[in-house]
């Protein structure tokens, strides 16, 4: 990752911060990217503290052309652009009774928005053969299986899920080597938002955001199975890894999901200390 350029969405917080500040621990140059000007000032100032190199825009994911315009600035300033972090998004608990506007809102947030800014960097990157960009989306276990309350969120993340591997579908027909996609799963994460519920006991099953940095981190190094991994705590395992197919042909048929169990002795009190 040493001398690399990543452009991290959501990258102020939560998940985002944690692999950019991953990221820029290993060398990488981050540009953390979100909406709001002075949660991406501390964020950048905590990883510059850690003796990482990073910047910040304000954009809004919903906006492509602020998107392109920021992609674009990137590129130009370093004549390269090696790593996108797909991970801007947010949940929302949805009902029959939630106003359908609200619910097609979030599915513009969490699925149109990623998948367009995908679709945008596959189509820009793939005649740029000397540039290898690498795009990791940080999807959701709500993309593997139907949860409660989701009609906007699982919706959104299957659909996003879906959008990745249409894409991969054509990088695949057209030959092209140069772009890869690859894409995160996290079951529940204890970020920042999430903590009093952790304190509270009102969550048990989480994983802290480094964790999920770090599979990110072995996800872009190739080092893991596939492309697709899933990261969650279980109560009767600790913390897992469970690979998924990365091919279109096989992700929706899996012959074989690899697990790898990667802390037996976690506890959900190991995020307290
Ligand atoms: N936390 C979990 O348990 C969990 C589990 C599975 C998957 N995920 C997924 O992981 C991703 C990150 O989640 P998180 O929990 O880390 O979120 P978070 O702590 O709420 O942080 C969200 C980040 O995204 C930015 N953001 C939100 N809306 C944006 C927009 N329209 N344009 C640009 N930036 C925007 C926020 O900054 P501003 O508000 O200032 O823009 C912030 O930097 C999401 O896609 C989420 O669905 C989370």
């Amino acid at each position: 990752m040493k001398n690399q350029v990543a452009i991290i969405t959501g990258g102020s917080e939560g998940i985002g911060l944690s692999i950019a500040s991953a990221l820029a621990t290993q060398g990488t140059h981050v540009y953390l990217v979100s909406r709001t000007l002075e949660k991406l000032e501390k964020a950048k100032e905590k990883i510059l503290q850690q003796g990482g190199k990073a910047d910040i825009k304000s954009a809004d994911i919903t906006n492509i052309d602020a998107m392109k315009d920021v992609i674009e600035s990137v590129y130009k300033t370093h004549g390269r652009l090696d790593i996108f972090i797909n991970n801007a998004g947010t949940w929302q608990g949805n009902s029959l009774d939630t106003p359908f506007a609200d619910i097609w809102k979030l599915i513009e947030l969490d699925m149109k928005a990623p998948y367009e800014i995908a679709h945008y960097l596959a189509g820009r990157f793939k005649e740029e053969k000397n540039n290898d960009l690498r795009i990791l989306t940080i999807v959701s276990q709500a993309a593997l299986q139907v949860l409660g309350n989701s009609l906007g969120y699982g919706v959104a993340k299957m659909g996003l899920a879906a959008g990745l591997f249409h894409i991969e579908k054509e990088l695949q027909k057209e030959g092209i080597q140069n772009v890869k996609l690859y894409r995160l799963y996290p079951n529940t994460v204890a970020t920042e938002k999430m903590m009093d519920a952790v304190r509270a006991n009102q969550v048990k099953d989480a994983v802290s955001p480094e964790t999920v940095a770090d599979t990110a981190i072995d996800l872009l190094s190739d080092t893991t199975p596939t492309r697709d991994a899933r990261i969650g705590y279980y109560i009767d395992k600790g913390i897992v890894r469970s690979y998924y197919p990365s091919t279109p042909q096989d992700f929706y048929h899996p012959a074989e999901i690899i697990e790898d169990v990667i802390d037996p002795d976690f506890t959900i009190q190991d995020l307290l200390k």
